[in-house]
C-alpha cells in the first residue's frame, strides 16, 4: 500500500524559522505528545531548532491511554534525558502539574541567575505540538479563557504576545503548531488513528483493517465489551465478519441488501475518537527499541 502522504518542506521549513525566533526569549520548550501514540506525534524534525533549551514532554490525554504503556513511554524518553510526564488536560486543575514540574526543572537556572544578582524574574515557556494533541486546552486553561486568539497554523504567529499566567511563570499566549512527520505508513496511520491529520489522507477501509486486526491483537478486551465481538483471525473472513457483527449488534440497516460498511467505519472510528472503545495505546516502545 502506498498512501498519498504529503510532505510540505517549505512550510516545515518556515514553521522552523518561526520558532526559532522565539527561542532566544524562552527558558523552557513544553512539548505536547499524544499518550495514544507517544512516538508519531513527536517531530523530531524540530529538534535542532529547539536543542539547548530545557525541554519537558507532555504526553497529554493520559485517560485516554493504556497506563502502563504510558509508563513505558516516560521511562523511554527520560531514558533520552528528556524531563517527561503525562496528564488528562480535562481533569481540573490537573495541568498545574506541568507548571509545577516548569519551576522544578529551571529552579537551579533561576537561583543561579539571583545569586549572580540578577532580579528574580518569570518562567517563560513555549507550547508545541503537532494538530490535535491540547495545545489550545492547555493554553486556554492557564490564561483562563474560552478559546486561543488566534488558529492552528504551523510556526508561532506575529501577532502572538506573551502572558503572564502565574506570578513567576509567563508563556506565550499561541502554540508552535508542528507538522506531524509522515516517514512510514505506521507513523501516518498513528497519526490518523489519535485524529491529528484528516483520516482520509489515508484509505478509511485500509484504516479499518489495521485499527481492527491491531486491536484483536492487543485489545481484544476492549472489542468484546463493546460490540461482543470475537476475532478468529484463522478465519479468512474474519475481517467481513467484523462488519457484519458490528451492523447486526448496533442495528445499522443493509444497504441495497448488504452490509453498509461506510456505517459501520463511521461508527468504528467516531467510538475509538470519543474513548468509548476504551483506552488504546497505538504503539509499543519496541517500534523504537527494534
Ligand atoms: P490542539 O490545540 O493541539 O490542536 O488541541 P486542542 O487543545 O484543540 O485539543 C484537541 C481535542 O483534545 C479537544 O477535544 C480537547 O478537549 C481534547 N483534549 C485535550 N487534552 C485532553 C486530555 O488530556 N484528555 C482528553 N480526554 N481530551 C483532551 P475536542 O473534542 O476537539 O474539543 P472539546 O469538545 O473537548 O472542547
Amino acid at each position: 500500500m502506498s498512501p498519498q502522504i504529503q510532505w510540505f518542506p517549505g512550510h516545515m521549513a518556515k514553521a522552523k524559522r518561526e520558532i526559532q525566533e522565539r527561542m532566544k526569549l524562552i527558558d523552557i520548550v513544553i512539548e505536547l505528545v499524544d499518550a495514544r501514540a507517544p512516538f508519531s506525534s513527536k517531530n523530531p524534525m524540530f529538534d535542532d531548532v529547539i536543542k539547548g533549551k530545557p525541554r519537558l514532554i507532555v504526553l497529554t490525554k493520559k485517560d485516554m491511554a493504556n497506563e502502563q504503556k504510558t509508563n513505558q513511554w516516560i521511562q523511554y524518553y527520560e531514558s533520552l534525558n528528556y524531563q517527561a510526564m503525562s496528564v488528562n488536560l480535562k481533569k481540573f486543575n490537573e495541568y498545574q502539574k506541568i507548571i509545577e514540574k516548569c519551576r522544578y526543572i529551571l529552579k537551579e537556572k533561576m537561583l543561579k541567575e539571583q545569586a549572580r544578582g540578577l532580579k528574580p524574574r518569570a518562567i517563560r515557556a513555549i507550547v508545541i505540538g503537532i494538530p490535535n494533541v491540547g495545545k489550545s486546552t492547555f493554553i486556554n486553561k492557564l490564561a483562563n479563557r474560552k478559546a486561543t486568539i488566534t488558529g492552528n497554523r504551523p510556526g508561532v504567529t506575529k501577532s502572538q504576545q506573551i502572558i503572564r499566567v502565574a506570578k513567576d511563570f509567563e508563556l506565550f499566549d499561541t502554540p508552535g503548531v508542528l507538522w506531524p512527520k509522515f516517514e512510514n505508513i505506521d507513523i501516518a496511520r498513528n497519526i490518523a488513528l489519535i485524529g491529528s491529520i484528516k483520516q482520509d489522507i489515508l484509505p478509511l477501509d485500509e484504516l479499518y483493517i489495521y485499527a481492527m486486526q491491531f486491536l484483536g491483537e492487543n485489545y481484544p478486551l476492549l472489542l468484546k465489551n463493546r460490540y461482543q465481538l470475537d476475532i478468529h483471525f484463522e478465519d479468512d473472513n474474519w475481517i467481513l465478519h467484523t462488519f457484519d457483527h458490528i451492523a447486526k449488534i448496533r442495528k445499522i440497516k443493509p444497504l441495497h441488501g448488504e452490509t453498509d460498511y461506510d456505517r459501520v467505519i463511521e461508527l468504528f472510528f467516531s467510538e475509538i475518537y470519543d474513548g468509548s472503545l476504551g483506552r488504546i495505546t497505538w504503539e509499543d516502545i519496541s517500534c523504537v527499541k527494534g
